[in-house]
């Protein structure tokens, strides 16, 4: 495995495998690597011939007050799981190299990146368009992972990669989860004890709804009521930012659950934010 520091070197890299005509898959991180980023390596090594895997923390993505500088960074132990998940090249990069001067160009995805957790955070998925962007045109992949975790995020980046007619496969892979239904996420360790103990509440509330859905497709209105209040027991420090039933595409609101949808929802405990989705197509056979 190589470590790269910068574009010139990164695409020096690459260009010897892509030459011998092995296709290139990317996992773009922020790093405090866990099972599912691993995940997204496993099946990038599955699928290409020569994969990379890009650690930035990217700081256009963070808004004013929040945690760019406690963000975890711990490259040692990043490279050691890059390492013994087989990728080939790690991109880790300083922020110099990828913005050596204020960038007058930005990738805004419209109506997309304003709902959901856009709402509470201007500005962030221009940071992550345009930095994920400049990582497409830097490595030029066959194929990149994405995690269906960061569901608006991924549904933004397959449409920006649509509208830009960016030659690249994206492939969006299930969320990885603890034993207890939590969703496996770089954050969850800013979690006490006892947050720690009342978020896997996220999940439970999100499956009991995807059961009221396909017992019987009730109003979006009604699972959005059921959903918070499967929160306010199971998770009763939570702040919840949103709980929404939203088109898979579109991520606009829908008021019918008797068509695919997602069930997207965002809740604060303590000083972690958690982000949780699940999607639910109706029963087959249902009209
Ligand atoms: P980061 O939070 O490090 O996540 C990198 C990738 O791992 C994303 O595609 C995310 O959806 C995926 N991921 C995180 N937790 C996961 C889980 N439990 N199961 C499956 N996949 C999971 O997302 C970012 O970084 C940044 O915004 C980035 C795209 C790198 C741009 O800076």
């Amino acid at each position: 495995m190589e470590t790269t520091r910068t574009i010139a070197d990164v695409r020096r890299v690459i260009g010897t495998p892509r030459a011998a005509g092995r296709s290139v898959g990317f996992v773009p991180t922020m790093g405090a690597l866990h099972a599912g980023h691993a995940a997204l390596i496993d099946r990038a090594r599955a699928e290409t011939g020569c994969v990379v895997v890009s650690i930035f923390v990217n700081p256009t993505q963070f808004g004013p007050g929040e945690d760019y500088d406690s963000y975890p960074r711990c490259e040692r132990e990043d490279l050691a799981v890059c390492e013994a998940h087989g990728a080939d090249v790690v991109f880790a990069p300083s922020v110099e190299e990828m913005y050596p001067r204020r960038s007058l160009t930005t990738v805004h995805v419209d109506r997309l990146s304003e709902t959901l957790c856009g709402a509470d955070r201007p500005g962030h998925f221009d940071g992550v368009c345009t930095v994920v962007a400049k990582l497409l045109n830097i490595v030029a992949p066959d194929r990149a992972y994405f995690g269906a975790k960061d569901y608006q995020q991924a549904t933004i980046l397959r449409r920006m990669v649509s509208d830009l007619n960016v030659p690249v496969e994206l492939v969006v892979c299930p969320t990885v989860r603890e034993p207890d239904g939590l969703a496996v996420s770089s954050r969850n360790r800013y979690l006490s004890a006892e947050q720690r103990r009342q978020a896997p509440a996220l999940h439970a509330a999100l499956q009991q709804a995807a059961a009221m859905i396909r017992r019987d497709a009730p109003p979006a209105e009604t699972v959005i009521e059921a959903v918070r209040a499967a929160l306010a027991d199971g998770a009763p420090d939570g702040t919840i930012d949103y709980v929404r039933v939203v088109d898979p595409e579109t991520l606009e609101d829908v008021q019918r659950t008797d068509r695919p949808v997602v069930i997207a929802l965002a809740v604060r405990l303590g000083s972690a934010r958690l982000i949780d989705n699940l999607r639910v197509d109706p029963p087959a056979g249902a009209s």
